[in-house]
């Protein structure tokens, strides 16, 4: 038995994906597929590298040390071959907070940000919150999979004047790898167009041979003048509760703006268990990662086979990254609140409504498998009760 097999009762642990559940829907024994953390422990070093903070009981302000940045160098340059300098590399306390300073620091209140539909929720809030114009261009599905509409997208920014896009590389949730030329092709388009893009690169590590991940960035020499690159070892590691990211802007202009917004947000100083888990995490990580990632493929695997034999009517878009899957339920002709209510109150499982990746996700569902396989297996029998 591998550790991911250990089932472990997350129940009454502070966690989001468990313990909030029963209040929002009202139900008691619930099974959550949904917020993309695993029901993994962490890797032991990360582990141990926390406690030996702790014991050492010295927990005032502390900056980011060299060997994090050196770690990070180092993680990027073998699995990524991003050589990322160390003046490129900023922090903060997570991606979602540093898609908001971009924001601020680079467009105005009224422009126009550009986002996928569907893509992963907060993008579109944190557009909204700050005043922003959102514009969504659809995906397009082709061979079961989603691609960009570089046609629309092209309108789209010349009609509303678009400033900014931000792009989920790789895409949550349709667990899309973009290729290389892919990107090339969306960055040209941008380039043209004078669009900064912020790249959401969380997932970055996740990835399904042989599927290959390419950071933004570095797809084109020109590509670092117009971009910047956020990413985090809490999604990799199942880290996200101690809040820590990076963000990579090797144009100092372009740093210098975010620099200049962050401290405007008195968001410069963050907290020590961030830097010494993701330190420890990509020192220590490589061959935790593999494993998981073997673990990851056999679970979709199981979902595919589980929908092929039990449940046909439902479709899955076979992820090439990420611990997620898109579901598609359209066949069974259900609005989104029904599909809702009975996969909570009949087959007491929750997953994330597609409705809330944007309009594109009605009728959809993400599906989490980032947990042990008995756990997986007993959500898939109780998304099959849901429609029985
Ligand atoms: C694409 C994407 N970006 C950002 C986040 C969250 O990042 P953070 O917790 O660092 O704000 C997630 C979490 O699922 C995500 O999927």
């Amino acid at each position: 038995m591998v550790e991911f097999d250990t089932v472990y009762n997350r129940l009454n642990t502070n966690c989001i994906k468990w313990d909030s559940i029963e209040d929002t829907y009202g139900e008691t024994d619930l099974l959550p597929l949904w917020i993309a953390d695993m029901d993994f422990k962490a890797n032991p070093p990360v582990l141990d590298a926390l406690k030996k903070t702790a014991e050492q009981g010295l927990l005032g302000y502390s900056p980011a040390p060299d060997s994090l940045y050196e770690a990070i160098q180092a993680w990027q340059k073998r699995r990524h071959d991003y050589a990322v300098s160390k003046e490129a590399i900023l922090f903060n306390s997570g991606v979602v907070p540093s898609l908001s300073i971009a924001i601020q620091a680079y467009t105005k209140p009224g422009d126009a940000v550009l986002i996928h539909d569907p893509v992963y929720p907060p993008f579109a809030k944190v557009v909204e919150q700050n005043n922003r114009k959102l514009v969504r261009s659809s995906l397009l599905i082709e061979q079961g999979h989603f691609v960009i509409n570089l046609e629309e997208l092209e309108k789209q920014i010349i009609a509303e004047d678009v400033r900014l896009f931000i792009l989920c590389n790789p895409h949550n949730p349709g667990g899309r790898v973009w290729t290389k030329s892919e990107l090339e092709a969306f960055g040209k388009l941008c380039a043209k167009y004078d669009v900064l893009v912020i790249s959401d690169e969380i997932h970055q590590d996740l990835i399904f041979a042989p599927h290959v991940f390419t950071t933004f960035t570095n797809v084109h020499p020109t590509f670092k003048d117009f971009s910047i690159t956020l990413t985090a070892a809490t999604k990799t590691f199942n880290l996200a509760g101690i809040k820590n990211s990076m963000i990579f802007i090797e144009n100092p202009d372009l740093r210098k703006q975010f620099v200049e917004a962050q401290e405007r947000n008195f968001q410069n100083e963050i907290n020590i268990f961030g830097y010494v888990g993701t330190e420890a995490a990509y020192q220590n990580g490589d061959t935790w990662l593999e494993e998981l990632l073997v673990y990851l493929k056999e679970n979709i695997d199981t979902v595919s086979e589980f929908l092929k034999t039990e449940l046909p009517e439902v479709k899955m878009m076979r992820p090439e990254g990420t611990y997620l899957i898109w579901l598609d339920f359209s066949a069974l002709g259900l609005t989104d609140a029904k599909l809702q209510n009975q996969l909570v109150h009949k087959g007491k499982v929750v997953l994330n409504p597609g409705i809330t990746f944007g309009p594109n996700g009605t009728q959809h569902m993400r599906l989490n498998v980032a947990c042990p396989k008995e756990t997986l297996l007993e959500g898939l029998r109780r998304i099959k009760h849901s429609f029985e």
